[in-house]
């Protein structure tokens, strides 16, 4: 089993074939990080250094505890104490880590394209932890495996995406891995939330929850990202919700039942309500279990590559 990539920048520029095999992988790491002894040896000679430009709670974690599962060597790099703060570009930065015989490099980083930018100049693995509004590709790996997971597959299933997808990089990750797994996807919102092009990707977009909700198997809900926002793009957060926050009444009132996801940070009262975000509808800390296994899966076919290389 091996990726047609040496570096996970992007959803876009996996195969299904790759998705797949990430999938099997993390299968079997699901399988080990349930063990009483939740730790292979298989990173033992691999060094990695998590750099985050962006606070983080979930994937930071995530990320550090799939590399100790693996027996990595794990090096933290946060911006907010390091020595960005006095001018350093980011190319120094990770070249001076890298100068400490470092072998991946995941990062998170507020600007889109900053990821495939370090790809082109440094010789190390780089892994997408999220760049800006662009891709979570690790998140959407675990979304969609976690889709596969409660109801059997991802092919023909009907999934919204419904929040803030203008400033959303798990938005678009979603999008092309659901796509490349045969699901329809529609991406529901305000209009002031949601990019005017979008559909030429292939989705259908609606500014009604209620008829999303009918139509939808599964739904992943985001939140709205006031910190990427430069402009009011919502009236208020309490109409938001009026309009768009999924509640247990809304719920109740379908003919069906679906699967509800959230990415996290949730804001309970905004886009969710506690009661649907704890119901036994709600897959969210599914999710969070399942993005080690996936992460561990990530880490562990690029460091094959290295290996070869
Ligand atoms: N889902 C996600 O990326 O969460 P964090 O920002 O906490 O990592």
């Amino acid at each position: 089993m091996s990726l047609s990539v040496n570096h996970l920048l992007g959803i876009k520029d996996l195969t299904q074939t790759d998705i797949l095999t990430i999938f099997q992988m993390a299968e079997q790491f699901k399988e080990v990080i349930n063990r009483p002894i939740k730790k292979v040896p298989s990173l033992r000679d691999i060094t990695i250094a998590n750099v985050f430009f962006e606070n983080s709670t979930r994937t930071r974690i995530s990320f550090e505890l799939a590399q100790k599962r693996l027996s990595a060597d794990v090096v933290n790099f946060s911006a907010s104490n390091s020595s960005v703060s006095k001018g350093e570009t980011l190319l120094d930065t990770v070249n001076n880590i890298l100068a400490m015989k470092v072998d991946m490099i995941v990062m998170r980083h507020s600007s889109a394209g900053a990821p495939h930018f370090l790809s082109k100049h440094i010789n190390a693995a780089i892994i997408n932890a999220g760049d800006g509004t662009h891709e979570h590709p690790t998140q959407a790996l675990l979304d969609t495996f976690s889709i596969r997971e409660k109801l059997g597959e991802v092919a023909g299933k009907k999934v919204a995406i419904i929040g803030d997808i203008s400033h959303s990089r798990v938005a678009l990750s979603n999008i092309f891995a659901l796509q490349k797994l045969g699901a329809e996807v529609t991406l529901c919102g305000m209009p002031t939330l949601i990019p005017k092009f979008i559909s030429q990707l292939g989705v259908k977009v609606s500014h009604n929850l209620r008829e999303t909700l009918e139509w939808c198997d599964v739904a992943n809900v985001l939140r709205i990202q006031l910190e990427r926002q430069e402009v009011k793009n919502i009236p208020s957060l309490r109409e938001y919700s009026l309009y768009y926050g999924i509640n247990k009444e809304l719920l109740d009132s379908l003919k069906k039942e679906i699967v509800i996801m959230h990415p996290g940070p949730i804001n309970r009262g905004v886009e969710i309500d506690s009661d649907v975000a704890d119901s036994d509808h709600s897959i969210i800390l599914n999710q969070v279990e399942n993005g080690v296994a996936i992460r561990m899966a990530v880490l562990y076919l690029l460091a094959e590559k290295i290996k070869r290389n």
